[in-house]
């Protein structure tokens, strides 16, 4: 469910035509609905409503500020995984111990002021990161909750790039050495371990995969409990996935009548970590046709936007669907390509379209997540504004960069 969508041939954002916003801000832009994320986050807390439960926003599938904000004033919370990500989800106001912080890498300045945030728990993906918590944490006089991550080698049957729980995956500790790795990492000073935290990937439509790495991990708490462990947080992760093309996704409602059968008699508390699902249909990019070429066997529609701003289908050969912003009569097929010196600068490949012209603008749908957080500055291109609409209202909520702003920290 999302709120884009035609009334007399124009493409809306809830009741703001695009194209007004894309004639103010100029293009491309980033065009966010507040609505639908607000929305999106109730379907899944209220979904985990029968048991105690917390949904931390996965920051990286798009941190814009204004739409951590929205989330906070839902009460949501953070799943971040860089010193970046912790300051923005603390300076868009969520509090400290709603955030979690997963990622193989942590630095011991992330880690140290993480800790002196007093976030809710780390999510701990090897050892020697347990070891350098630990240290850490001792130093600074406190002991700090932690989960470990573990990798079930569940397939979750999606692309290969974004599959995080098989056992050649950089993520997590290995589960058939779980206890092992538990028991090593309670020994050690300053840390209380007190959760299991699963990621197994991103775009995943089928529940199946979930309950097969839950019923794993309610295995290996068992296991955990007989040898003195206390296990009183589950994080199941993220990776719900949505409707790019045609993709029959599990809805939230689904997705907790499957699982929480499992974790309601565990009696702890339940962590989602939800990112794609709540804003990758709660956001557009809209760009300008450049110029319609015609090429010796393809047509090409040539957009103001490129890989830079929106990488997804360059990188994971992903689908999003792109309309013009305007109805026309007529269809064209052509490859829809951005500006960018490089053959993988595309949006879409033999698409028909509605027939544009030069100056009309297009929709690529679906670009909610992770479009602007991977945005780039390749080929110095000035990284897109972003847009959030509220109702009959529409707020800049990220100036397009400046030339000058390409410019910073640089010297010569
Ligand atoms: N939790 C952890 C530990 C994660 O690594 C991720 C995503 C999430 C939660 C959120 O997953 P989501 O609910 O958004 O599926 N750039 C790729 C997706 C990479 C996902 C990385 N981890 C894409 O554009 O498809």
């Amino acid at each position: 469910m999302h709120y884009f969508g035609f009334k007399n041939g124009q493409l809306y954002c809830e009741n703001v035509k695009v194209a007004t916003i894309a004639k103010t801000t100029g293009t491309p832009v980033y065009i966010y609905s507040k609505r639908t994320i607000v929305e999106h986050f109730r379907k899944i807390d209220e979904a985990f409503a029968g048991v105690d439960h917390l949904v931390c926003y996965a920051l990286k599938a798009n941190p814009a500020l204004a739409i951590i904000k929205t989330l906070q004033k839902e009460g949501c919370g953070a799943d971040i995984v860089s010193g970046g990500e912790l300051y923005k989800a603390l300076r868009a106001g969520i509090a400290p111990e709603k955030i979690v912080y997963a990622g193989v890498g942590k630095t011991r300045a992330e880690i140290e002021t993480a800790i002196k945030s007093r976030i809710f728990m780390f999510n701990i993906e090897s050892i020697p990161e347990a070891e350098r918590i630990s240290a850490v944490a001792k130093k600074l006089g406190k002991t700090v909750e932690v989960a470990l991550r573990i990798n079930p080698d569940v397939d979750p049957d999606t692309h290969h790039y974004i599959t995080t729980g098989k056992k050649e995956n950089k993520f997590g500790l290995n589960i058939s050495k779980a206890k092992e790795y538990f028991l090593a990492a309670a020994r050690l000073p300053n840390i209380k371990v007190c959760g299991i935290h699963t990621h197994i990937g991103s775009q995943i439509t089928k529940v199946e995969p979930y309950v097969l790495t839950l019923k794993k991990i309610i295995a290996l708490k068992a296991i955990l409990e007989k040898s003195g462990l206390r296990i009183t947080r589950l994080n199941i992760g993220g990776g719900l996935g949505i409707i790019y093309d045609n993709e029959t996704p599990s809805t939230p409602a689904n997705f907790a009548s499957k699982v929480l059968p499992l974790l309601k008699p565990l009696g702890v508390k339940v962590i989602l970590e939800p990112g794609r699902f709540i804003v990758g249909n709660a956001g557009i990019m809209a760009a300008e046709v450049q110029y319609i070429k015609k090429g010796e066997v393809k047509n090409y529609v040539i957009l103001d936007a490129g890989m830079n701003d929106l990488i997804r289908p360059s990188l994971y050969d992903a689908y999003h669907d792109i309309v013009a912003v305007k109805k026309t009569s007529g269809k064209l097929k052509a490859d829809i390509v951005g500006p960018i010196c490089e053959s993988g600068d595309f949006f879409g490949k033999n698409r028909v379209i509605d027939k544009v012209k030069e100056g009309d603008f297009v929709a690529v749908m679906s670009a909610g997540a992770y479009g602007f957080s991977m945005a780039s500055n390749y080929n110095c291109r000035r990284k897109p504004a972003e847009v959030l609409v509220d109702g009959s209202k529409f707020k800049i909520v990220r100036k397009r960069e400046t030339y000058q702003d390409l410019l910073n920290g640089e010297s010569f």
